[in-house]
């Protein structure tokens, strides 16, 4: 179950994953054993590794729970429906 989120590999070190609200980019094997993360579950904004079930936070990295190993390299990519930043304000005379 994937909860309506897209997993693609980005080449051979990276994996994209697109959320509803959210793109974010993570290397592409777990930092336990080296799962490809790709073939792991994603639950609302949690990715659950396949092979020992270290669940971590994708939007920190964070490991909340599994076997002891680092957290994940998150890089966000995208967030959908954010606010975009309003144009600066022109000097007066111009
Ligand atoms: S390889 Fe991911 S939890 Fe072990």
């Amino acid at each position: 179950m994937r909860s309506g989120a897209v997993i693609e590999p980005d080449g051979q070190d990276y994996v994209n994953i697109q959320l509803p609200q959210l793109r974010v980019r993570i290397p592409a094997s777990c930092p336990h054993k080296g799962a490809p993360l790709s073939r792991g579950t994603v639950f609302g904004t949690f990715l659950e590794c396949p092979w020992h079930g270290a669940l971590f936070d994708l939007r920190t990295g964070r490991r909340l729970r599994g076997p002891e190993c680092g957290d994940l390299e998150v890089t966000c990519v995208a967030e959908v429906g954010a606010t975009p930043e309003p144009p600066a304000a022109e000097e007066p005379g111009q």
